[in-house]
Parts: C-alpha cells; sequence; structure tokens
C-alpha cells in the first residue's frame, strides 16, 4: 500500500524552535535540572531537547518514565498504569517533563503529579505539540514547540500503529483517495 504524509513542520523548522526552547529553558534558570523523557512518543524531541540545552549552557540530567493510558472516556488516574519509572531521586529537583504531544493531559498530569509528591523543587511541562482542543485534565504546557492541527501526526518520535517513527519531519498520513490531489509523499 503507498501512503502519503503530508509535511506539517520540516526538520529546519522543528530544528530552530528545538533550540528556542532550550534558550527559553535556560532563562528560568534551573536548579538540579533533570529532564524526565515520557516514553515512548518523546524520544527523539528529548534527545534534541538535551543536546540543545547544552549548546544554551544547561547541563541536564535525563531520566525516563514509561506510562500507557486506556479506557477512553474515562477521568482520572486510575486508568493509567506505570510500565517503567523514574529511578533518580527527584527531591527538591527542577523537573522538566517532555512530552510529544499534549492532547488530553491526562498522562502528563498524572506524571506531574507523582513527582510533585516525591518532592520536586518544581514540575514544568514541554511539550513539542500541543492540541488544547482536546483537553479533559487542568494542565497546561509551560514550553510548548508548536500548536498541532487536530489531526492524527506521525514521525519525529510519533506513531501510528507503531509505524513512522523514524520520519525526521513531523506530518500526517493523508488517506490514499486524498492524494491524487495532494502529492507530498514522504520521503
Ligand atoms: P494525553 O495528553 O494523555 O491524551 O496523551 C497524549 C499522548 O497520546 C501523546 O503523548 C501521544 O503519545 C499520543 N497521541 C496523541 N495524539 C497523537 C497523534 O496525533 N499522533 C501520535 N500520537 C498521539
Ligand atoms: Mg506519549
Amino acid at each position: 500500500m503507498t501512503v502519503n504524509i503530508h509535511t506539517l513542520f520540516d526538520e529546519d523548522a522543528i530544528a530552530l524552535r528545538v533550540s528556542a526552547l532550550a534558550d527559553e529553558i535556560a532563562e528560568g534558570k534551573p536548579q538540579k535540572l533533570l529532564v524526565v523523557a515520557v516514553l515512548k512518543g518523546s524520544f527523539i524531541f528529548a534527545a534534541d531537547l538535551v543536546r540543545a540545552m547544552h549548546r544554551s549552557g544547561l547541563e541536564p540530567e535525563m531520566e525516563f518514565i514509561h506510562l500507557s493510558s486506556y479506557g477512553a472516556g474515562t477521568q482520572g488516574s486510575d486508568n493509567i498504569r506505570v510500565l517503567r519509572d523514574v529511578e533518580s531521586d527527584v527531591n527538591d529537583r527542577d523537573i522538566i517533563l517532555v512530552d510529544d504531544i499534549l492532547e488530553s493531559g491526562r498522562t502528563l498530569a498524572f506524571a506531574r503529579e507523582r513527582l510533585n509528591k516525591r518532592g520536586a523543587r518544581s514540575v514544568k511541562v514541554a511539550a513539542l505539540l500541543d492540541k488544547p482542543e482536546r483537553r479533559k485534565a487542568a494542565i497546561s504546557a509551560d514550553y510548548v514547540g508548536f500548536a498541532c492541527p487536530d489531526k492524527f501526526v506521525v514521525g519525529y518520535g510519533m506513531d501510528m500503529g507503531h509505524a513512522w517513527r523514524q520520519l525526521p519531519f513531523i506530518g500526517y498520513v493523508v488517506p490514499s483517495e486524498e492524494t491524487a490531489a495532494d502529492d507530498k509523499t514522504g520521503e
């Protein structure tokens, strides 16, 4: 099956934005900075962001949390499972939670509360993409890469049924009947 992917944000646009986000984070002068990447979708964004942070003069340490959420339409945090938890001590540290997309906000609200309960000095959220119209939890990102149209996007770490994480750009899959009119083929 031929699949066409329409580019929303290309490599250059992403690199510029990631570098600007690192500068913004550095302006906040974080103390004992710990970057916590929410697996799996944030792995490429987080990898680029910590290197941009280095160029902005920061010395972040890096951690990972893997959460799975399920049960569409359900409320609260009891439908979120921790598949892999942060191992480092977070007490009295400034934490940046890094995720690919802030959508309902349930997973990030859950992760933020968990780190706050463990005594973090602050927990801020850096989301590559924001879909504010889909929000269910009371959470907003402190640092946002791009406002995202209400489409299912892939690439730069984000998947559709485990595929397309490897794309160096962010795009959306164009259904095949639309591709004749819109001939932008994903490389
Ligand atoms: P929520 O904010 O708790 O609803 O979780 C958002 C998560 O759902 C993101 O971190 C992604 O892993 C996934 N997600 C939401 N929208 C998309 C999309 O358009 N493409 C790929 N993954 C998505
Ligand atoms: Mg995710």
